[in-house]
């Protein structure tokens, strides 16, 4: 079984349902699909430049477009039960709809395809698979050691609308400034559940502040029932990764592919 595709399919799937996007709308993407459409606006984005160049700002115009389009039909639609609908009615317009859409689309995707992976070959890696499958009880501490050790959403970006100082360093209007959430929670070590994670580091891979992580309860939800799946699974018969690609240049580390295989 070849699990980055089927964690595509359940983050796609969850998205486009929460969003209101009917499975028969026209246009609708296959689940699966929507990640390869936001990775292919995140890949865009270059850590040290603030701006996208012009063709850069068509090519994701037309990738937002390929969203569009069942988003637009939700919209203009009476139906207000759906999310583009509640975006009507609460004034928003239409292009801000169909761009809050694809930001969701975006932060739900490539952040639970980049971790749930990662997670599992960790947990199969450091030999921990039979001991979680026979005992859940230390899964939550798995869960957030795994999120902590990865940090699925490395940096945050901030452009500075004053002058300052920050940790000693002086800062002009306008700079660009990078918060690497990678570098703050992995100088604590690596990778053990049973080492406590330190107060002020606690959830800090969701952010912190006025953009703390809406998504996060949906997030840890779809994380522990795929690890349950893949812990089930284990109990009933043991797998094994049989091989791994990793992909390159990208702006969130991910698997590529991730194939798991049942013991002979
Ligand atoms: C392991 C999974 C996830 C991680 C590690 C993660 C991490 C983060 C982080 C660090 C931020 C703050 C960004 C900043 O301050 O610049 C953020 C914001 C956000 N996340 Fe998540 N996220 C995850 C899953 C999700 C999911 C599933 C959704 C969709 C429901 C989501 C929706 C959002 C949205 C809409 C924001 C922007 C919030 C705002 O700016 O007010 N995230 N996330």
């Amino acid at each position: 079984m070849e699990f980055v595709g089927l964690v595509k399919e359940l983050s796609g799937g969850v998205i486009s349902r929460l969003l209101g996007v009917r499975d028969n709308a026209p246009g609708r993407l296959p689940d699966n699909e929507l990640f390869n459409l936001g990775t292919s606006i995140t890949s865009l984005v270059r850590l040290g430049r603030p701006r996208l160049a012009a063709p850069q700002v068509a090519k994701a115009r037309s990738a937002v477009e390929i969203l569009a389009g069942p988003v637009r039909h939700a919209y203009r639609s009476d139906d207000a039960s759906t999310f583009p609908g509640r975006l009507r009615v609460l004034g928003l317009s239409e292009d801000e709809a169909v761009g809050i859409v694809s930001a969701f689309v975006i932060a739900g995707t490539e952040t639970l395809v980049s971790y749930v992976p990662r997670l599992a070959a960790l947990l199969f890696d450091d030999g921990r698979l039979p001991g979680l499958a026979a005992d859940r009880s230390g899964l939550p501490d798995a869960v957030n050691e795994g999120l902590r050790y990865t940090a699925p959403s490395p940096m945050m970006l901030r452009e500075a609308t004053a002058a300052g100082r920050l940790g000693g360093v002086r800062i002009r209007a306008g700079d660009r400034i990078l918060l690497s959430t990678v570098h703050a929670v992995k100088s604590l070590g690596g990778f053990d559940p049973g080492t406590p994670i330190p107060a002020a580091a606690r959830q800090l891979w969701f952010g912190a502040g006025a953009h703390f992580c809406i998504g996060m309860p949906l997030a840890m939800a779809e994380i522990n029932c795929a690890l349950t799946v893949l812990l089930d699974e284990y109990s009933r018969r043991p797998w094994h990764i049989r091989s791994r690609a990793v992909s390159r240049n990208v702006l969130i580390p991910h698997y590529k592919a991730l194939e798991l295989a049942r013991a002979n």
